[in-house]
């Protein structure tokens, strides 16, 4: 059989191995991997390049109402055409339940905005804001089995938190159907107060946001969701880790034993707290949550990537324009708890992480495909059909230019959120073109694909949501009891 396409002589990445080879394509698949394989119908030339297993990125908003209540720049194509623009080919954004939202109607929402729009594959996390018994007597169980194995909760945010007793609930839910947790877990009373005392003493520019989220105010909440996951015996991803106490206490659970999962984002290994400190309200572009910390945090972080404490470098795009229908919606010199919180960053994850790990050498180009695309799809089981260059996998995949010097600027980028955080970085190293199930979907500078070309992929908790069978005293029935509680 003759095949579609071939990618020709360039070097293959993957977790544990990069070698010279061609790759093979027949339709969707990557039919073989070898040296000197036979003519095809269609030919690119990778010497000289990277041949990359394309980006799964798995935490962005996308197209989403916000806490409070706005809708993020981005429409599912533009967040994709942005995503596949920078190598990611697979996307995880949410569906998002608001307090009184019935959520299958909210899942069937998403699913038409993302059919409509995506030009690359996605899965979707259940945002769970209001934990009634039908969400999770009924909803949550028939949802994951319809393939979308993964829940989200907030422990901060206003109208999206969720407290203590309805999260044992969504833990259980999610433990009885097999579907992972992820959190994105701050002490909500920490943050609420620090607000309070701060607009009280006049201190309202930008760069009290990061004051306000109390570095403990991560420590404490990771400590209480994983004191809980581990009553129920439950697999957890802790999203957007920002500071190295936080940090050192998912190292010390995994030492226990404890399957917790974690993730960090670029905004906390390449900015600070001091980033958003500028004259006006300039700095609500650098304003996300968990804020930007230290380069001491930064350099945990790193630390903890190494040695597999935390699994992910996910982007947490979650994009708002800086003028009246974003960033400044409540006027031009907002107060800080004003601002819509959240960054673009689908578009720059891999080539700021690439310059850092593989131009620059830090962890390497093995670890690089590792945290950005093999090991998320292993978490949320799309592994491997996304997330690896191997024969039967999908093709998708980046071909990187490694000397491709690029100097980032906001008019540069895809999305729709007029601006980057990254502006002014010098960038060694860019994805070139970029394949989609065998189909190119970005040549240099073009986009080639169509808005509805991306696939929705149902998935089941798989290995990492499984728990691991071992329960507390509290929850085993022989020492209490008899009482059955899990
Ligand atoms: O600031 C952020 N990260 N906004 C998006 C929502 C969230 O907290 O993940
Ligand atoms: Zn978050
Ligand atoms: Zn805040
Ligand atoms: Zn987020």
């Amino acid at each position: 059989p003759v095949y579609d396409l071939i990618i020709r002589g360039g070097r293959v990445a993957t977790t544990t191995d990069v070698f010279e080879a061609d790759v093979a394509i027949s339709g969707e698949t990557i039919a073989a991997i070898g040296r000197g394989l036979p003519a095809a119908k269609r030919e690119i030339d990778a010497r000289g390049k990277l041949v990359l297993p394309g980006g799964v990125d798995s935490h962005a908003h996308i197209e989403q109402l916000s806490a409070a209540g706005i809708m993020n720049a981005d429409t599912f194509e533009s967040a994709t055409v942005s995503a596949a623009f920078g190598g990611t080919t697979t996307v995880i954004p949410f569906a998002a339940q608001h307090v009184g939202m019935k959520l299958p109607q909210v899942v069937e929402d998403y699913h038409a905005l993302a059919k409509k729009g995506a030009v690359i594959d996605y899965a979707f996390h259940m945002i769970i804001a209001d934990a009634t018994k039908e969400t999770v007597d009924e909803h949550i169980p028939a949802l994951v089995k319809q393939g979308h194995a993964s829940i989200k909760i907030f422990m901060t945010y206003d109208r999206l938190k969720v407290d203590d007793e309805p999260l044992l609930d969504i833990l259980l839910a999610a433990r009885q159907s097999g579907a992972m947790l992820c959190a994105h877990a701050e002490n909500h009373g920490i943050i609420a107060w620090m607000v309070k005392r701060l607009l009280a003493g006049g201190y309202t520019m930008p760069k009290y946001h990061a004051v306000s989220h109390a570095r403990v105010s991560e420590a404490e909440a990771f400590t209480r969701l994983i004191g809980m996951a581990a009553l129920i015996d439950q697999p957890i991803m802790i999203f957007h880790v920002s500071t190295a106490e936080g940090a050192k206490v998912i190292r010390d659970s995994r030492g226990q034993g404890l399957k917790v999962f974690a993730e960090t984002c670029p905004q906390y290994l390449f900015l600070t707290a001091d980033d958003l400190d500028k004259p006006g309200s300039e700095g609500a572009k650098w304003m996300c949550s968990p804020p930007p910390r230290t380069h001491a945090d930064q350099e945990a972080l790193w630390q903890a990537l190494s040695l597999g404490d935390l699994q992910t470098i996910s982007s947490d795009h979650a994009p708002y324009r800086y003028d009246e229908t974003g960033k400044l919606r409540a006027g031009p010199n907002p107060n800080f708890k004003q601002v819509a919180n959240g960054l673009p960053g689908l578009e720059l994850r891999l080539p700021l992480l690439f310059d850092a790990m593989v131009s620059k050498g830090r962890l390497g180009l093995e670890k690089f495909v590792e945290l950005t695309s093999t090991a998320p799809a292993k978490i949320y089981n799309l592994h491997p059909r996304k997330g690896s260059i191997a024969v039967g996998a999908d093709a998708d995949i980046a071909i990187w230019d490694p000397n491709r010097e690029v100097t980032i600027a906001d008019e540069m980028m895809h999305d729709l959120t007029g601006y980057t955080p990254f502006a002014g970085r010098k960038l060694k190293g860019w994805p070139v073109s970029v394949l989609s199930r065998g189909r190119v979907v970005i040549d240099g500078n073009k986009c080639l694909a169509s808005a509805g070309s991306g696939k929705f992929l149902a998935r089941s908790g798989g290995e990492a949501a499984k728990p691991t069978g071992r329960l507390v005293a509290d929850m085993d029935p022989e020492r209490n009891f008899g009482a059955q509680l899990l």
